[in-house]
């Protein structure tokens, strides 16, 4: 009889450890994928790379400031991930020499200056703020993008097919 009962005691004290530990476990998971990245945080400032791997011919992504750096007359700018149309996430497309975007084919140009498609105005901008540390994206600070028809401030134009043509 007492048998059972220790046996019972020990089965129960089993299932809460084993759910302790199943519990533990999804934090932990959870906490991994879900927790802030150091210096993200859309809204505030976010310091990223160096000023010098910023280059004139092509963008690098800033995943922590949902950003595009790339260099215009000398001048690095941040250009927002986030198409003016709807939202989507807007890709820069190395062999086409342009931003597209994967949802309604919204196309721009390095500088962010609406091409053609369905968006109303150009690629938002981030204010950028360049030290010896890194470049500073003010992501709080959001300048829109200049409206469809506008004239584009740069001359390079599409370098071949790529990305969303293929
Ligand atoms: S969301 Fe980019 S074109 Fe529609």
């Amino acid at each position: 009889m007492s048998n059972d009962i220790n046996r019972r005691d020990f089965l129960e004290r089993g299932w809460k450890v084993g759910i302790v530990m199943i519990g533990a476990a999804g934090m932990w998971t959870s906490w991994d994928v879900l927790r802030p990245l150091p210096g993200s945080g859309l809204g505030g400032v976010v310091k990223t790379i160096p000023p010098s791997e910023v280059t004139d011919d092509t963008t690098v992504y800033v995943r922590t400031a949902q950003t595009y750096l790339t260099k215009i007359e000398g001048e690095i700018v941040a250009l927002w991930q986030k198409c003016p149309h709807l939202g989507c996430r807007v890709a820069w497309c190395d062999s086409a020499g342009e931003f597209q975007c994967p949802c309604h084919g919204s196309r721009f140009n390095r500088a962010g200056e609406v091409r053609s498609g369905p968006s109303p105005r150009g690629m938002d901008r981030f204010v950028v703020t360049s030290t010896d540390e890194g470049v500073e994206v003010d992501t709080g600070q959001v300048i829109e993008g200049l409206p469809l028809g506008t004239p584009e401030s740069i001359d390079e134009p599409v370098r071949g097919s790529g990305c969303s043509d293929a």
